[in-house]
């Protein structure tokens, strides 16, 4: 191809579906009703909706085509064994076991090996991970790199492990630590990418220490994608390959394949050690189904075997992470303050810079991606206090490390115009950014309470 700059979309539309447009009281009165949670808002009353990237891709005709060619027997369905080979191709791990979503093997993974008194390492757990590690009894602790924090300073890869740290902890722990956990890309940090040389590092130590290395690799090719572009040495290796090195260092991996499978649902447990994958399938069959299906219907094992392999598309993740570039340039010629650099899947917007004058136990990211969907219609999510915060058992406040309003993009869904309409109405709030309010809980339950939580205006 010529040389021209613009990135298009690598694809043309065939099926469309028509957005919600509601009027600004309407969306006010759904607010109220729903709590103040943008979970409880129904998605035909949203214009843009960025609150996930998760299961809301839109499928290529070929996945189409393959939900049709779907075996949907109950045992050894050839679509198993194509969604088996892909998955083997892809990560190198012999045992490969389907599950309904991340969190399924997340929960399969921590029954049989959290327990009390163990602790799990990540980079950073993702909020279902943290869960299932406590739920089982087990401690969570997050090694992130110092630089994460530094929310405006674009520092290449904040999704690594602080590897230093890690190694103290596993000499200070020993076999307490049964696994040590990797997110690609870091979503809770910004959906920032891990660098190759922090991965084989963290290989290396595993190794000494004899502690198994996992990846939750729900967005392995974004970060493939951002090593190519970002890590000396890797610009002129195809990202296929890239991907193939990052699982070389790992013993496990789960994934959400509802991200960079480009699917609606789906997911795996992937792993070399055949006794332990013996006793994973047994929990399997308890909660999901049976080994070759795992909670998931043949049709969907076809659509990810195919997209596992699409989403390698240089052409496709050249589109994917440019346009995720351009709706943070976009914010930042707005005057929005955003997690720099953007990452693989969204754009995050800092929330405690834009609102200074709420203060964190008023929800300020909250209140934000609140107001955001009250002027424009556009659902965000927010990654701060309410997803994070914690009660002492003093009944004090202990705020998340950062408020942060996340705009995922779903994949192949939205094109240009959408983002600059979201750009448009970021612009026009962060103007109004003195007027906007904080919000009080009022309600919310033990675990993952933010998708569950009430709140209310706060007084003024
Ligand atoms: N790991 C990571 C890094 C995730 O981002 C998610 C889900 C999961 C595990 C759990 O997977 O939803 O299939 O059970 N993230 C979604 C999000 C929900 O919006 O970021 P799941």
């Amino acid at each position: 191809m010529a040389a021209f700059k613009t990135i298009i979309e690598p694809f043309k539309i065939k099926s469309v579906e028509p957005l919600g447009f509601t009027t600004e009281s309407e969306r006010a009165r759904l607010l109220a009703e729903g709590g103040y949670n943008l979970f409880n808002i129904p998605a035909a009353k949203v214009l843009i909706d960025l609150l996930t990237d998760s299961g809301t891709s839109a499928m290529s005709a070929e996945q189409w085509a393959g939900m049709m060619r779907g075996d949907e027997s109950y045992a050894g369905a050839s679509s198993f064994y194509r969604f088996e080979a892909a998955v083997r191709e892809l990560t190198g791990l012999r045992e490969v076991i389907p599950v309904h979503q991340g969190r399924a093997a997340e929960r399969i993974l921590f029954e049989l090996l959290g327990g009390k008194g163990r602790v799990i390492i990540a980079n950073t757990h993702f909020d279902t991970t943290r869960a299932n590690v406590e739920v089982s009894g087990a401690q969570a602790r997050d090694l992130t790199v110092p630089e994460a924090a530094k929310i405006s300073v674009p520092y290449p890869f904040k999704g690594n492990i602080d590897t230093l740290a890690l190694e103290g902890c596993l000499r200070e722990l020993g076999d307490r630590v049964p696994l040590v956990i990797m997110t690609v890309t870091n979503n809770s940090v910004g959906g920032q990418p891990v660098s190759m040389a922090n991965l084989r590092e963290t290989g290396r130590i595993c190794r000494d220490y004899k502690v198994p290395l996992f990846l939750d690799c729900a967005r392995f090719a974004e970060n493939a994608w951002l090593i190519k572009q970002r890590e000396p040495g890797f610009a002129g290796v195809p990202v296929r390959d890239i991907a193939r090195e990052m699982f070389s260092y790992c013993q496990g991996a789960w994934m959400s394949s509802k991200k960079d499978a480009l699917v609606n649902m789906g997911g795996f447990l992937a792993l070399s050690d055949a006794a332990l994958a013996k006793k994973a399938r047994e929990v399997l069959i308890v909660g999901e189904g049976f080994p070759t299906y795992g909670g998931l219907s043949g049709r969907d094992l076809e659509a990810v075997a195919i997209g596992l392999g699409e989403v390698l598309s240089e052409e496709y993740l050249s589109y994917r992470i440019r346009s995720i570039e351009y709706l943070g340039e976009g914010l930042r010629k707005a005057g929005v303050p955003i997690v720099e650099p953007t990452g693989g899947h969204g754009v995050y917007v800092d929330a405690k810079a834009l609102l200074p004058h709420i203060p964190p136990r008023l929800y300020p990211a909250q209140a934000l991606a609140c107001e955001i969907y009250r002027l424009g219609g556009i659902r965000t999510v927010e990654i701060g206090s309410l997803m994070f915060g914690r009660k002492n058992k003093d009944g004090s406040f202990v705020p998340a490390k950062a408020e942060l309003v996340r705009m995922a993009i779903p994949r192949r869904v939205y094109t240009q115009s959408h983002i600059d309409y979201v750009i448009e109405v970021f612009g026009e709030l962060a103007r109004r950014a003195p007027d906007i309010r904080g919000l009080d809980l009022i309600e919310a339950s033990e675990h993952l309470a933010h998708f569950t939580a009430k709140l209310a205006p706060a007084a003024p």
